[in-house]
């Protein structure tokens, strides 16, 4: 299937076979009836690319821009200039292109002065393929002539029929980006694989049946027991899901997928089609179509962008299934140690995790590093799980003793978190350990300075100080706006990292939003 570059020049008729039964419809326009006559004559019982013609008449310009205006499929107008006045034919011409917009049925001009050419003008401006003196209306004269503009009605027609092929599939592919932007309604990893695939065969109107597969790890690891997984099959493979791929499935797209993974692209082969792409997390995903698969150029390019859109949406999509394990492995972990321990309000809980995301994106922080700073901020103080009620429920200041106590939960969350293997809850432990240390240096219990403060922990630093100053706590009522802005811009450089502090003032309208949004209905601890 690589001849679509200069099929439209081929003249065999296998195009125009796919029609027969239809004829050309050629119009004659021409108010002197001895005309029609010897035309008719001339043409009447020739076949033009395998197909017949069909000779229509019309006496008058006002005749013939009715006809054309009934009949949008009439290939040529042999087309009289004057009639009913001397430029009734340029009319028509005009009105056809102008008008009717018209751009396909072809036109040759015929006049009786002979000698006598239109205007050039006029023959580019409404596109006339010819233009022939009367005189010239012998059989062979006509029928080059005929011939030649038919044929290039023919590829007018054959380019106006891919280009709305191709708007459909460029209507199929907004479909697909619709589709993979509302990714985040998916429920899981299964549905969106069955997303893609059904999205896949409509695109290309494929019937065949289909897998999708990811591979974990390189060509070499294809072979190796659970390097291959089934997301979603349909027809005959529907039994492989989420089953390693059968032997003698991978051996039959063997060669196929060893070149889409060695070259990193989607291949085409005669009777099946292996779609790649790698999500960067290191998992190689294939979608195999298994039948015949005959696209043109733009076909092909269409689908290389579709996998390229699919593996932006599975990335998303994989990076919202870890929050959801590492959610899962959070609350576990909680309910073992908490229970009701803190009276902390859930809302300064989530109230944290807006600031800290509304920051990091501020920051320039990837939308990935965002959501996981995001996901990991309700950890920041789990260690005060671990500071004796009469501290932490305290009403009043804390003496030296306790403050010592109480400064304990920085390290201690670091510790209840430091082995956990989930990315986020490695960030959580950062955040829990760092999140009270200072940009000079004076804070706890580290002591650390500067960019020595993980950025997460100097994005909660600030989050949870304009979180406590703003709310009431059991040792200390709400702070004045004013107040809490003058302390933040005060902590700027010595507190707080500048850059943080920025990006804070940058932001503030959407804290505020949040912060309005996510009020306190009791006073936390
Ligand atoms: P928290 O209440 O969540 O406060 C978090 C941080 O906000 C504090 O960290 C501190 O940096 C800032 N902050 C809160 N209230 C004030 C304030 O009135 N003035 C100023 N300048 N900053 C304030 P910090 O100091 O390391 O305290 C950690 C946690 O220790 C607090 O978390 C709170 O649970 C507890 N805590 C601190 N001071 C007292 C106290 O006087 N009485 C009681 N009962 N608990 C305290
Ligand atoms: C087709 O010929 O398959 C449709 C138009 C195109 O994609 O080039
Ligand atoms: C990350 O990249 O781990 C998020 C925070 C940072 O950029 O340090
Ligand atoms: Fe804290």
């Amino acid at each position: 299937m690589d001849n679509e570059d200069n099929w439209l020049i081929d003249d065999s008729d296998d195009v125009a076979t796919a029609t027969a039964v239809d004829p050309w419809r050629v119009l004659i326009v021409d108010d002197e009836p001895d005309i029609h006559q010897v035309t008719r004559l001339a043409l009447g019982n020739i076949d033009f690319l395998g197909r017949p013609l069909e000779l229509m008449s019309a006496y008058s310009g006002r005749e013939a821009l009715a006809t054309l205006e009934q009949d949008d499929d009439i290939a040529l107008m042999l087309l009289d200039v004057v009639m009913e006045s001397e430029e009734a034919g340029l009319r028509v011409a005009r009105a056809v292109r102008e008008e009717q917009h018209n751009h396909r049925v072809r036109i040759i001009l015929r006049t009786g002065q002979p000698g006598i050419a239109p205007e050039r003008e006029v023959i580019e401006s409404y596109d006339i393929n010819d233009y022939k003196a009367k005189t010239e209306l012998t059989r062979d004269k006509l029928y080059t002539a005929v011939l030649g503009t038919l044929r290039s009605y023919r590829d007018i027609m054959l380019i106006e029929q891919q280009r709305q092929m191709l708007a459909a599939n460029r209507r199929g592919l907004l479909k697909v980006i619709d589709a993979s932007s509302s990714i985040f309604q998916l429920q899981s990893i299964r549905q969106f694989a069955q997303g893609v695939l059904e999205q896949l065969q409509a695109l290309l109107f494929f019937e065949q049946e289909a897998l999708y597969v990811v591979v974990k790890g390189s060509v070499a690891a294809l072979d190796q027991d659970g390097a291959t997984t089934v997301l979603y099959a349909t027809g005959g493979y529907a039994a492989l899901c989420d089953k390693p791929l059968a032997d003698d499935v991978l051996a039959r797209f063997k060669p196929s997928i060893d070149e889409a993974m060695r070259d990193g692209r989607s291949v085409f082969a005669d009777d099946h089609f292996v779609g790649f792409f790698r999500a960067h997390q290191g998992a190689a995903n294939l979608l195999i179509i298994d039948g015949p698969v005959a696209l043109s150029h733009a076909d092909r390019d269409l689908v290389e962008l579709f996998c390229r859109n699919v593996s932006i949406a599975f990335e998303n999509l994989m990076l919202r299934a870890e929050i959801e394990d590492t959610q899962r492995d959070i609350i576990y972990r909680l309910s073992e140690v908490v229970e009701n321990r803190s009276q902390d309000t859930g809302k300064h809980i989530h109230r944290m995790a807006e600031y800290a995301w509304l920051l990091a994106r501020e920051l320039g922080l990837s939308d990935e590093d965002a959501e996981i700073i995001r996901a990991a901020s309700p950890l920041h103080d789990i260690g005060k799980v671990g500071i004796p009620d009469v501290v932490l429920h305290k009403p009043g200041r804390l003496d030296d003793a306790e403050r010592r106590i109480m400064d304990t939960h920085a390290a201690l969350g670091h510790a209840m978190l430091k082995d956990a293997k989930p990315r986020i809850l490695k960030m959580a432990a950062i955040i829990a350990h760092q999140h009270h240390e200072r940009w000079d240096g004076a804070g706890y219990p580290q002591r650390l300075a500067g960019e020595a403060i993980h950025i997460a922990a100097r994005i909660i630093a600030l989050a949870d100080v304009y979180d406590a100053l703003s709310n009431a706590r059991c040792y200390k009522p709400a702070w004045p706006r004013e107040d809490v802005l003058e302390a933040i811009s005060l902590g700027r450089g010595s507190q707080f990292d500048p850059a943080v502090v920025d990006a804070f003032f940058a932001v503030l309208p959407q804290l505020e939003a949040v912060q309005a949004r996510l009020q306190d209905t009791q006073q936390g601890s």
